[in-house]
C-alpha cells in the first residue's frame, strides 16, 4: 500500500518533525514526510529537511499570503494529512474546516488541561504531580479537537519549566510518529474506507446495501447496482469504488488523465470504472460526486428526475 503524504508545518527548531521524519523511514511506516511548511523563513527545522532531501517551503508569514501558498504547494504535492509540530500560528476556519479529520497538532499537556501557551509553568503553579503531551486533531477552536493519543509525565522534585519541557518533548517524539501512523492506517484501512463510500451512498434516494461477490455494494431498492466497493479483488491489491461512466470513452480519458487512481475493472466492462480510494488523498466530495452520478444512470425515471428538480435549488 502507498505511504500516506504527509505535510508538516513548523516556526522553528522543528525537533518533532525531525521525529516524524526518521520515524517514517521504517519501511513498515504508513507515512511519509512529503513536505515541511513554515511560516519563518529562519526556521532551523527547515535546513534539517531540506538536508533530508524533503520538499520545503517557507511561506509568507501574513496568514491570507501563508494559506494561499500553502493551499498550491499542498496541491501541487498531493498531501494527504497535515501534522503541525510547534506551528505558532493560528490557521484561519476555512482552512481548517477543509482539512478537518486530517490535520493533527502536538501539544505540550494532557488536554482537555492547560491549552495555549506556558502550559508547564500552568502545570507547575497547580501543584499537578503529572505533565505530558497530547496529540489531538484541530479544529477551529484552540487545542480542542478529538484526541488521538496521550503520554504522561510525572513531574520531578525541582522540576522547572524548561526540564519538565525537555522531559515532555522526549515523550512527544515518541507519541507523535506512533500517534500519526496509527491514526493514517485507520484511515487506510478497508472498514474506515468503506464506511466512507457507504455513508454518502446510503446518503442517495431509496438507496441500499448488499453484500455482491463479496463485495459491499449500493443499489437502488429493488432496482440496479451503482457502486461497488473492491476490497483486494482476486489479490489485486487495490481498494477501489466501481461506479458508472458513460462508456469506452469516458473510461479510456480518465484512465489517460490520472492511470494510478482510474482504472478499468475486470468483469464489469466499459460503462464502469474503478477509483482507488487506497492512495491517501482521496477527495470524499469527488467520491460523493461520482456516487450520484452513477446514481442518475440507473435510477427509475421518476427518482432522477426529483434529484434534478432538488439540484436546481
Ligand atoms: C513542542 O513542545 C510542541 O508540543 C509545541 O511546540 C513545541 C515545538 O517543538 N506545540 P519543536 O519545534 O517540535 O522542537
Amino acid at each position: 500500500m502507498a505511504k500516506a503524504r504527509v505535510a508538516v508545518f513548523i516556526s522553528g527548531r522543528g525537533s518533532n518533525m525531525a521525529a516524524l521524519l526518521y520515524a517514517a523511514k521504517a519501511p513498515d511506516c504508513p507515512f511519509e514526510i512529503a513536505l515541511v511548511i513554515s511560516n519563518n523563513h529562519q526556521a532551523e527545522g527547515l535546513k534539517l529537511a531540506a538536508g533530508e532531501g524533503i520538499a520545503t517551503a517557507a511561506l509568507p508569514s501574513g496568514m491570507r499570503g501563508f494559506v494561499a501558498a500553502a493551499d498550491a504547494v499542498l496541491a501541487e504535492q498531493r498531501i494527504a494529512f497535515i501534522a503541525l509540530a510547534g506551528f505558532m500560528r493560528i490557521l484561519p476556519p476555512d482552512f481548517v474546516a477543509r482539512w478537518e479529520g486530517r490535520m493533527l497538532n502536538i501539544h505540550p499537556s494532557l488536554l482537555p488541561k492547560y491549552k495555549g501557551l506556558e502550559t508547564h509553568e500552568r502545570a507547575l503553579a497547580a501543584g499537578e504531580a503529572v505533565a505530558g503531551c497530547s496529540v489531538h486533531l484541530v479544529t477551529a477552536e484552540l487545542d480542542d479537537g478529538k484526541v488521538l493519543g496521550q503520554t504522561e509525565v510525572a513531574i520531578l522534585p525541582g522540576d522547572t519549566p524548561e526540564s519538565l519541557a525537555a522531559r515532555v518533548l522526549i515523550a512527544e517524539h515518541q507519541l507523535y510518529p506512533r500517534t500519526l501512523a496509527a491514526f493514517v492506517a485507520h484511515e487506510a484501512s478497508p472498514d474506515f474506507l468503506v464506511a466512507q463510500v457507504r455513508a454518502r451512498a446510503l446518503a442517495l434516494p431509496e438507496a441500499d446495501e448488499v453484500l455482491s461477490h463479496g463485495m459491499p455494494c449500493f443499489g437502488i431498492i429493488k432496482g440496479k447496482k451503482f457502486a461497488y466497493v473492491s476490497v483486494d479483488h482476486h489479490g489485486d491489491g487495490k481498494i477501489a469504488l466501481l461506479v458508472k461512466i458513460s462508456g469506452p470513452e469516458e473510461q479510456a480519458m480518465l484512465i489517460e488523465q490520472d492511470e494510478a487512481r482510474y482504472y478499468r475493472p475486470a468483469y464489469f466492462g466499459d460503462g464502469w470504472v474503478g477509483i482507488r480510494l487506497d492512495l491517501g488523498d482521496t477527495d470524499w466530495d469527488a467520491i460523493a460526486g461520482w456516487l450520484e452520478r452513477s446514481w442518475l444512470v440507473v435510477a427509475p425515471a421518476r427518482l432522477g428526475k426529483l434529484m434534478r428538480v432538488a439540484g436546481e435549488f
